[in-house]
């Protein structure tokens, strides 16, 4: 059968390739592109494991053929690196030992990124319902849930409170809590991204 020819940006880069019509995404990240971030579980859909975000969106890669991601922004595990969301998130999983073999956590990292930013006020009953698609076998899910509720208090008084802070008016709102390990900037970032992705959603509504 003959190959597809693609173009979408993978973690920001312009990536041209021939899939085969049945190619899933996650074959083309891990296979193609080398992005092995990317772990694949049950290949039907049901675990988690293989989820990246599409144009924003959290989707599972092993069910998304891909030739459909004609044009499309991928980002993977990889290209969360500078991504302050991510970076608390990431604190949060290692300081709530949310993670053991850590296969399922670049999926969870992804799905949890997307509760902070798009529902700043979940509370736990939310945070297990919005992630319960993404299994664990390890760790019973009780650390998993704590270091995204941790991220989601961080950020939530401000952003309910005053959904228009800029930079400075977070600083000033974050100064009661003092952290002796990040030098505050990753906070501050983390703040604003939720801030913003909420504007955002605001703005759409
Ligand atoms: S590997 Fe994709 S959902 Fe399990
Ligand atoms: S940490 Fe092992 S599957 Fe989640």
């Amino acid at each position: 059968m003959s190959k597809i020819a693609i173009s979408l940006t993978v973690n920001g880069a312009l990536e041209q390739v021939l899939v085969e019509p049945r190619e899933q995404l996650a074959d083309l990240l891990r296979g193609g592109l080398l992005l092995t971030g990317t772990h694949v579980g049950c290949e039907h859909g049901v675990c988690g494991a293989c989820t990246v975000e599409i144009d924003g969106v959290p989707v599972r890669s092993c069910i998304t053929h891909a030739g459909s991601c004609d044009g499309a922004a991928v980002r993977t595990i990889e290209g969360f690196g500078d991504d302050a969301v991510m970076a608390a998130l990431r604190e949060a999983f290692a300081r709530e030992h949310a993670l053991q073999c850590g296969y399922c956590t670049p999926g969870m990292l992804v799905a949890a990124r997307d509760v902070v930013l798009r529902l700043p006020d979940a509370d736990e009953a939310r945070v297990r319902e919005e992630m319960a698609g993404n299994l664990c076998r390890c760790t019973g899910y009780r650390g998993i849930v704590r270091a995204v509720l941790s991220v989601l208090a961080a950020a939530r008084d401000v952003v309910l409170r005053l959904p228009d802070a800029d930079e400075a008016r977070v600083r000033e709102e974050m100064a009661g809590n003092l952290c002796r390990c990040t030098g505050y900037r990753g906070i501050v970032r983390a703040v604003l991204s939720v801030l913003a992705a909420r504007q955002r959603a605001t703005a759409s509504e």
